[in-house]
């Protein structure tokens, strides 16, 4: 939720404006919020410049002249909003009184209006409804103590309960940007030339300019100049900055569209070389993992929307492929297993981002109680994989678009990888078998290429008749159910059409009383025990003028028979043809958004990464 970039230059150390090279990383981060957006540059005559808006990037950016602003240290924001609705005042920076100290501000900041209430009475003018403008405040107010920004900033923190990370400039100190961090991720990026020093939410931001990045910690503050990282932990005392910086193998072209028209569609044909790169990257992490799982009497497994449904999915292999008991819950939902997770149970925490703050807080809560929490993540070096005692990485590259595609056919591959692992250390599967079923996950690849070349004509002819949808059910038995779950979830979050996922068994006790003349209903069969089972189903609906759209093995002719609507799938064994069964429900849901002039790749309401709880 809201994205974050703040740049400290040298003169000369870069050829283009400072304005728009703030734009262009800003940009890199739209997926993180676009309700409105803002900057504030101190330039070389060392004023200070606020500019902010509602709206998106493109519009707020060429409103304000963004590109047209020169200096040597800038912030920027672009925004979700959650105190305060979008609106030009409500947009960050926020100021203090002085009109010196500019903040930005992605978080939650849970005692603001008992802050604001003590700052309103020591006479400081509000002028947003923000929560972040406290901080401008309370940062001026230190200062009268005749104290620098940055111990203005400290005295400031430890008033501070909840989310931040926090990017800062002030007129007073010009050629320094302050920091700190709580719960919400916030990362420095080394300038590969000298004199260029960069503070944002999450490295895409910058990776046009640099790979050496430094991931700050939970209780980390600073500052940098255009040469220098000044890091301390607020208990703890100094940071080693060396020994922090990473080299991440992204390259910008990775994080980019690649000329395809949205990030979207880009990543739904980019998980052949993300599957392809999950598998390449599986290595002793993988393998303790399985092992710990096979040591396991009872596994848990948690994550938030897409990274939930890979969840289902572990939990019906583990039941199925290792005979353990396993549950999936919704992090958020963490209550109902609060008393009865005990010492050395395992939590699987599933997260794309690492960073989503229900997971993390499920994540927390679980390691308190002495869990053992192992993270299945896609960003190194991420709050939750950090904040567990293993983490194993999906390595499906940066993904920009809000939905996950990528990021869910590769979290799923590598639990299945884990799963038929912990199975063979069991002793469930034959060291035979294992390897079979290794090798057709290697397969995965080739056989999600080949999908999305045969499905993607046929999910573009159909979206234009979901387009004019206002409804959809998707069903499917066993497996196939959380495949459903994730078809219907892509087209409720980018398409805007209500869709919802039952067990095809369940849809007879209650939901079926929807279904009318050309109500969609679409059926996900895999080659399981359901395949057969199912038809009866398809017939219950098909019997109630419901209009069948059919994902199932291509010699499924009896399914085919009584459909309208038919994608032939692969044929495979039930446990690995969860992942290509996906994808023709990404790619309707992407055709579908389109055909209704959606922008898929910034959903309204939506942010890629979901840092409040
Ligand atoms: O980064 P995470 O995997 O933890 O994110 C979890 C969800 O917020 C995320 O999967 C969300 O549901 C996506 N928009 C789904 O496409």
């Amino acid at each position: 939720m809201c994205g974050i970039i703040g740049i400290v230059v040298s003169k000369g150390a870069i050829k283009e404006r400072l304005g728009s090279v703030l734009r262009k990383c800003l940009k890199n981060l739209e997926y993180r919020g676009y309700d409105s957006v803002g900057f504030a540059i101190i330039n070389w005559n060392n004023e200070l410049i606020v500019r902010r808006s509602k709206g998106k990037i493109d519009e707020v950016s060429r409103k304000l002249g963004f590109d047209d602003y020169d200096g040597h240290t800038g912030i920027a924001h672009t925004r979700w909003a959650t105190h305060g609705k979008p609106s030009d005042v409500n947009a960050h920076p926020h100021i203090d009184c002085t009109k010196k100290i500019a903040v930005v501000h992605n978080g939650v900041i849970e005692n603001y209006q008992e802050l604001k209430r003590e700052l309103l009475m020591k006479g400081h003018v509000f002028t947003s409804e923000t929560d972040t403008e406290v901080i401008a405040h309370l940062i001026e107010e230190y200062k009268k103590k005749g104290i620098g920004t940055y111990e203005a900033l400290k005295e400031a923190i430890r008033h501070l309960k909840g989310a931040y990370a926090l990017a800062v400039i002030d007129k007073d100190e010009p050629g320094k940007i302050f920091f700190a961090r709580n719960t919400s991720p916030l990362v420095i990026g080394i300038g590969k030339n000298e004199g260029v020093m960069f503070i944002a939410s999450d490295i895409p931001a910058f990776l046009e300019y640099t790979n050496h990045v430094i991931v700050l910690n939970d209780g980390e503050i600073g500052f940098i100049t255009s040469s220098q990282v000044f890091l301390e932990h607020i208990n703890y005392g100094i940071v080693n900055v060396n020994e922090r910086i990473r080299v991440v193998d992204w390259t910008p072209e990775m994080a980019k569209k690649a000329g395809y028209p949205h990030y979207m569609l880009k990543e739904i044909h980019e998980q052949p070389l993300a599957l392809s790169s999950t598998l390449a990257g599986i290595g002793s992490e993988a393998h303790k993992l399985a092992e710990l799982i096979a040591s396991s009497k009872y596994v848990y497994l948690t994550g938030a929307g897409t990274s939930y449904h890979a969840c289902l999915i572990a939990e019906y292999l583990l039941n199925d492929l290792v005979g353990i008991k396993a549950t999936a819950f919704i992090a958020s939902e963490y209550g109902r297993f609060r008393k009865s997770i005990a010492r050395n149970d395992l939590l699987i925490a599933v997260s794309q981002s690492g960073e989503t703050i229900d997971t993390l807080m499920a994540v927390r809560r679980a390691k308190n109680k002495g869990a053992i929490i192992a993270a299945i993540s896609n960003v190194i070096d991420s709050a939750i994989p950090r904040e567990s005692h293993i983490a194993v990485y999906t390595r499906a590259g940066p993904e920009i678009g809000v939905a996950a595609t990528k990021t869910f056919t590769t979290q799923v591959l590598l639990l299945t990888w884990i799963i038929i692992k912990a199975a063979e250390i069991k002793g469930e599967l034959s060291p035979k078998r294992t390897s079979e079923m290794l090798d057709l996950l290697k397969k995965i690849p080739d056989i999600v290429n080949t999908t999305i070349r045969i499905t993607e004509p046929s999910a573009r002819k159909i979206s234009s008749e979901i387009a004019l949808k206002t409804n959809a059910y998707y069903l499917g038995r066993g497996l196939a159910v959380p495949i459903s779950m994730e078809g219907a979830l892509k087209l409720k979050e980018i398409a805007y059409i209500h869709a919802e996922a039952y067990p095809a068994g369940e849809s007879k006790h209650g939901p079926i009383a929807l279904v009318e003349e050309g109500f969609p209903v679409f059926f996900t069969i895999l080659s399981d025990e359901y395949k057969d089972l199912i038809i009866a189903n398809i017939e219950e609906m098909r019997a109630r003028g419901a209009w069948i759209i059919t994902v199932a093995p291509k010699d499924h002719e009896k399914a085919f028979s009584i459909s309208s609507f038919a994608f032939k799938m692969p044929r495979l064994e039930y446990w690995a043809e969860t992942i290509p069964y996906i994808i023709p429900y990404q790619l309707i849901a992407y055709y579908t958004s389109i055909t209704r002039g959606y922008d898929p790749d910034k959903p309204r309401n939506l942010a890629k990464t979901v840092t409040v709880e």
